[in-house]
């Protein structure tokens, strides 16, 4: 339960920069009066923006600020939760929201929405509206219970009950279910992508093989077509190697004999050069002398015509050996020849070994750079190795895609079961069945107090028959203006006994504002009072009223006046 002890506000709405403070825990009735637009109905917007950020009416937050200060509007409240003493101070320009507990601020690092949350969930545990459906009962922009739809009824009762959890669960788990579904969506749709991508990666896998077996292929023929023409060159060596060597032979055979020849006709020439130069001398020598120096002989006629002779004689045998010289020449002459075209044949030959060693070079090194070729593209796996690195993990994406998908099934099943649970008829049904009948009777206890003679019942879908004497099944809107206020009490009577055995949404604090005012006459005022006075002890009542009220009924009495356009406590 919240004891709300004290609120206090300045520059809200009509009150200027001295503090409001009203104290909401010492009197078991305080009367509130005063003038239209004195202020009195303030207390409820305070409080609720204290707590809530909102106020109770329909209040635009920029227009709470007091309008002709404009600063400094500040609401505070001093509240305990089971013995926890807590204050909430809250205002605009400048903006300040801050939670103490035991007199120490809360730490404020989280977000104001996350501080919000703080305060509802964890401090007040109780929402603005099922706070006001206990709490307040009051004529502006106040929908009650009765006058809810059916859905609003329903959110009201859960959480009097303290089983609206129920609620959040079954919004969590269609958020989740949701969540599964687009999760579902999102996994498909990446498994398919997934199974495209593998063909996709296969098929470039194929391509990139057998584009590298083609080069590879192709270059085995290449070696393999120089191979056959080594061969080829090959044997044609081996064969005009053979040839030459007999050309050679042959050649070298001619040649002996021709230079054999050559040599002893070129002795001979020289010895008939060297005769007649010889000849010759003798010839001059007889011609110029008849007396011989060496000898000291004479040199005779008959001496000179035999030597002349033998001269002539030489000469014509040297004549002789010229003109044979000259026949055999004409008979070497071809075998010359024959030596030349030998000649020419084995060069010819050379020239073409020549350029065979060329080629063999030449192919050997073509064959020795494609070997290293054909190995270093066999080694070259990159593309291969990049390509099948990337089909794996397209096989695991699909892999854990589709394990995924299983896990779905279980995952649904499971929300099924759960939602079966937590949907409207189910586990919350259950409890509200449990509970309707003791809410009927705290109803119909109240409205009997109330003198106001009814069978009242609120089935499990929150819809109303009201039974009397002369009329079945009348609605809450067959009903006159102080017969519905008679209702809503009623209601709100029942509910506050509903949440304080529930320790839901209960408080200490029940403001009834201008409830005494309208619809009800002075015998339903009396009823009421008798109420008021019949309800637990420990509720502290604040009856809002600008008309005349007995204030005898109430121990306390304040009064709001406007002042110089400041509302404030007189
Ligand atoms: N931002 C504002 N600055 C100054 N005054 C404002 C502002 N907003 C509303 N008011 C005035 O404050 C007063 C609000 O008073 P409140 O509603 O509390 O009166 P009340 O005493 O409950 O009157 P009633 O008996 O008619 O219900 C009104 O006179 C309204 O015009
Ligand atoms: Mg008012």
């Amino acid at each position: 339960m919240i004891i709300l002890e004290k609120i206090r506000w300045k520059n809200f709405l009509s009150t200027g920069d001295t503090w409001t403070e009203v104290v909401l825990n010492k009197h078991r009735r305080t009367l509130i009066s005063g003038k239209n637009g004195s202020g009195k109905s303030t207390l409820l917007d305070a409080w609720c923006f204290n707590w809530y950020g909102k106020p109770f009416r329909n209040i635009k937050k920029n227009s709470i600020i007091n309008s002709i200060n404009t600063k400094n509007c500040l609401t505070e409240s001093e509240f305990k939760i089971n013995g926890v003493q807590f204050m909430v101070r809250r205002g605009i320009a400048p903006a300040v929201f801050e939670i103490y507990q035991n007199g120490e601020l809360i730490n404020q690092e989280a977000k104001s929405k996350d501080y919000q949350k703080h305060l509802e969930n964890n401090i007040l545990k109780v929402e603005q509206r099922p706070l006001e459906q206990v709490a307040i009962l009051g004529s502006a922009s106040f929908t009650p219970f009765m006058q809810m739809p059916l859905g609003a009824r329903r959110a009201t009762i859960e959480d009097l009950l303290d089983i609206s959890v129920f609620s959040r669960m079954n919004s969590t788990l269609k958020d989740q279910q949701k969540q599964m579904k687009d999760e579902y969506a999102e996994v498909s749709q990446r498994l398919s992508t997934g199974q495209r991508n593998i063909k996709t990666f296969e098929a470039l896998l194929e391509t990139i093989t057998n584009q590298k077996d083609d080069i590879v292929n192709f270059k085995r023929d290449s070696i393999e077509q120089a191979k056959k023409r080594l061969e080829v060159i090959s044997k044609e060596m081996t064969a005009m190697i053979e040839k030459k060597a007999e050309v050679e032979k042959k050649y070298l055979e001619k040649k002996a004999t021709y230079d054999e020849y050559q040599n002893a006709k070129n002795r001979l020439v020289h010895d008939c050069r060297t005769g007649e130069i010889r000849d010759q001398k003798d010839e001059d020598f007889y011609a110029a002398h008849d007396h011989c120096d060496v000898c000291k002989q004479e040199i005779d006629d008959k001496f000179k015509s035999k030597m002349s002779g033998e001269i002539q004689k030489n000469r014509r045998d040297r004549q002789q050996l010229r003109d044979m010289i000259a026949e055999q020449d004409q008979k070497w002459m071809g075998i010359g020849n024959e030596i030349n075209a030998m000649d020419q044949e084995i060069r010819g030959f050379m020239t073409s070994l020549g350029k065979f060693a060329g080629e063999i070079q030449t192919l050997q090194g073509s064959v020795a750079s494609t070997i290293k070729e054909i190995e270093s593209i066999e080694k070259k796996t990159d593309d291969i190795a990049k390509v099948q690195a990337e089909l794996t993990k397209a096989r695991d994406e699909v892999d854990r895609h589709q394990k995924l998908l299983n896990g779905f099934g279980e995952k649904s099943n499971y929300f099924t079961a759960m939602n079966e649970m937590l949907k409207d008829g189910g586990i919350k049904t259950k409890i509200i069945r449990q509970y309707l009948p003791k809410m009927n009777k705290y109803i119909n206890d109240h409205l009997q107090t109330l003198d106001f003679f009814v069978n009242f019942v609120l089935n499990e879908t929150f819809e109303e028959k009201i039974l009397s004497r002369h009329m079945d099944d009348f609605s809450y809107y067959n009903f006159s203006e102080g017969e519905k206020h008679k209702i809503n009490l009623a209601v709100l009577f029942a509910w506050r006994e509903i949440a304080k055995r529930k320790n839901s949404c209960s408080t200490n604090v029940l403001i009834l504002d201008e409830i005494m005012d309208s619809s009800l006459d002075s015998e339903g005022m009396d009823n009421l009072m008798t109420l008021l006075e019949s309800i637990d002890p420990a509720t502290n009542v604040v009856v809002i009223s600008h008309r005349g009220v007995n204030e005898s009924s109430f121990e306390r009495h304040l009064r709001f006046e406007k002042k110089q356009n400041f509302s404030e406590l007189v």
